[in-house]
């Protein structure tokens, strides 16, 4: 997939490629014509594009659809004057890391990573639960996030996390070969599965919304009630159907959190330390992405406190130690929006 990207466009320019619909709506111009109003982007910016012929049906929001259009320009805006626009097609092999926020993997290699995990298993039950789980719910995974804003926001960013959870699973196993290895990498790829149901995404893996189900009991709750029905249909009883829930229901830690009951043996535990985790280097890897160095980054409220970029500078060398030290390069403007420049002073009140 070739194509310029939307941030590059200039005017009186020809463009035909893939764009996600951000939103698409029909609407009538004050003579009484319909026209189709949308915003069209990919993962360097958004256009706002017009379709004349008043016979175009809005496409969904998060959808790719393929356009021909030509750049113009409207009070000092570019905008998109669509000339062409249809579905994708099996045969055009859409990018869609070019079109939106991603996982860094394909959907499919980690599906199939966590398909080969509960292969591998050697807990029959556990096996057919979690079977019984993942298929009632492979075509949301490929696409949908960990949470709405937080971590792993990306598309697939639900599968980003829980095999990223199995990485740090695997090494923690082999720190305490005590852990039950098959119920610790089932809590991992169990206990996140309701989100699916909790939260509505479009296929960008934009959440536009909770469901009223999410909202009224939430991931947790509703992730118990999945394990059991899985259990149900697969046909397995006994405890580990009651391990697994406990699983689910803990691995928020306390009642603050949404936890009814705190981890209460080593596999539950791990499984709550290592979701805390996750979701916590996945944020602040974000928040190193667009903090420069040597500077602090904005209040992150989720982590309640502001974070430093760390300039990681080894020291000088003796002869050169009458120099006066170099200051890390700050640049002028913000290279992202939403960080905020701080001296050590300011930042240190801030941190109070
Ligand atoms: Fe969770
Ligand atoms: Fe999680």
């Amino acid at each position: 997939m070739t194509q310029p990207a939307v941030l590059s466009l200039t005017k009186d320019t020809k463009f035909t490629g893939f764009l996600m619909v951000r939103m698409a709506e029909q609407r009538q111009s004050s003579k009484g014509d319909k026209y189709l109003d949308m915003t069209l982007g990919d993962a360097t910016g958004d256009l706002n594009a017009k379709v004349w012929d008043g016979k175009a049906e809005p496409p969904q929001t998060g959808s790719v659809i393929k356009i021909r259009a030509t750049v113009q320009e409207y009070n000092g805006r570019l905008q998109f004057r669509v000339e062409q626009m249809r579905k994708p097609m099996s045969e055009d092999d859409v990018d869609m890391t070019q079109l939106t926020l991603c996982a860094p993997e394909k959907p499919e290699d980690m599906f199939q990573k966590i398909q080969d995990t509960i292969d591998a298993m050697h807990t029959e039950d556990l096996q057919k639960i979690l079977r019984e789980l993942i298929s009632a719910c492979r075509e949301k995974l490929m696409y949908y996030p960990a949470a709405q804003r937080l971590h792993h926001a990306e598309r697939s960013g639900l599968l980003h996390h829980t095999t990223s959870m199995l990485k740090t699973a695997d090494a923690i196993l082999s720190v305490y070969p005590f852990l039950n290895g098959d119920l610790l990498r089932a809590g991992v790829i169990a206990h996140d599965l309701s989100k699916t149901t909790e939260m509505l995404s479009d296929e960008s893996g934009s959440v536009r919304d909770y469901s009223t189900e999410g909202l009224l009991l939430g991931h947790l709750v509703q992730g118990v009630s999945e394990v059991r029905a899985a259990a149900d249909r697969a046909g397995v009883t006994g405890e580990y159907v009651l391990l697994l829930s406990h699983m689910v229901i803990s691995h928020h830690g306390t009642a603050e959190f949404g936890s009814p009951r705190p981890p209460m043996f080593p596999e539950a535990e791990v499984l709550h330390m290592i979701d805390d985790l996750d979701a916590k280097m996945n944020e602040m890897e974000a928040v190193m992405k667009r903090t420069p160095p040597g500077v602090f980054s904005e209040k992150i409220w989720s982590l309640d406190r502001r974070l430093y970029h760390p300039v990681y500078q080894t020291e000088e060398p003796e002869a050169e130690e009458s120099q006066p030290p170099e200051k890390p390069e700050r640049p002028e403007k913000p290279a992202f929006p939403g960080y905020r420049r701080a001296d050590a002073d300011t930042a240190y009140q801030g941190l109070l």
